[in-house]
């Protein structure tokens, strides 16, 4: 066995951080883990990981014609700014469902893309993104590469922000698919995987490709967390933007 130390400052970071109205971004995502994505050098930021994936899924689908990166990472005061246009433009109430408040949005960790279907006209806002055709094919096909549609339909009470059917999240492997699996937003998962902490039962998934270990610890702001996990096995932590840490073990099937 090998011995993590966890601490408060791993709650704020990871692919599966919680950021919405109720738990605000607690750290910036550093500028050097921001990448370009798009064919040119385009603007468009995403975190590593999520670039990387988001291009393997278009290279795959030979869709980068078809769907165009509209906004990935935003700073606090880019944030600031579309709230402030969106009111003034089209009131409070279309403010508050489309446009996170400045510092809950979850474009602000670089793990979030705005995508459109290419057409002569794109909404910066609210995007075309259908669930038809190629753009059906991608909301698909990248939850095998860790992406989530975020903001559903008929969840808005959880997530507080209207259906944004082009607002992808990458949450990673095999996160996505087990929140696809069991239908649940981001806010739901969160609090699901607190029911398998690190010191009781844990939850094991099998993919058609990998077997995964997953559990959750909790961790105070101000103190260390020592955790055993197996060596020579590949693993991920992230925080929750809460008050804990998820850690998945990538096991080889037998
Ligand atoms: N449109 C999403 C909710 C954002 O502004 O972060
Ligand atoms: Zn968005």
């Amino acid at each position: 066995m090998r011995t993590l130390r966890l601490c408060g400052a791993d709650v704020a970071k990871g692919n599966l951080i919680l950021v919405n109205s109720c738990y605000p971004l607690k750290v910036d995502m550093p500028r050097d883990h921001l990448v370009s994505v798009g064919p040119h050098a385009s603007p468009i930021l995403l975190e590593r990981q999520a670039a990387k994936m988001l291009a393997e899924v278009t290279v795959i689908l030979g869709c980068g014609h078809q769907i165009l990166p509209v906004s990935g990472y935003r700073t606090t005061r880019e944030q600031q700014t579309i709230y402030a246009d969106s009111r003034r433009e089209h009131g409070e109430d279309f403010a508050q469902k489309y446009v996170a408040l400045p510092g809950c949005s979850e474009h602000q960790t670089g793990l979030a893309v705005d995508l459109a279907e290419n057409r002569n006209e794109i909404d910066f806002i609210r995007p075309g993104f259908p669930y038809t055709g190629i753009c059906g094919h991608f909301r698909q096909f990248s939850i095998q590469y860790g992406f989530i549609e975020r903001y559903p339909a008929g969840r808005e009470q959880i997530t507080r922000i209207a259906h944004e059917p082009w607002h992808f999240r990458y949450v990673g492997y095999p996160h996505s698919e087990m929140m696809q699996e069991r239908a649940l937003t981001l806010e739901e998962y969160t609090d699901y995987l607190k029911q398998f902490p690190y010191r009781d039962i844990h939850l094991f998934f099998k993919s058609n490709r990998r077997d995964f270990e997953i559990f959750y610890v909790p961790v105070q702001p101000d103190k260390e967390v020592a955790i055993d996990i197996p060596v020579g096995i590949p693993y991920q932590i992230s925080g929750n933007n809460q008050d804990g840490v998820v850690v998945t073990l990538w096991r080889d099937r037998p």
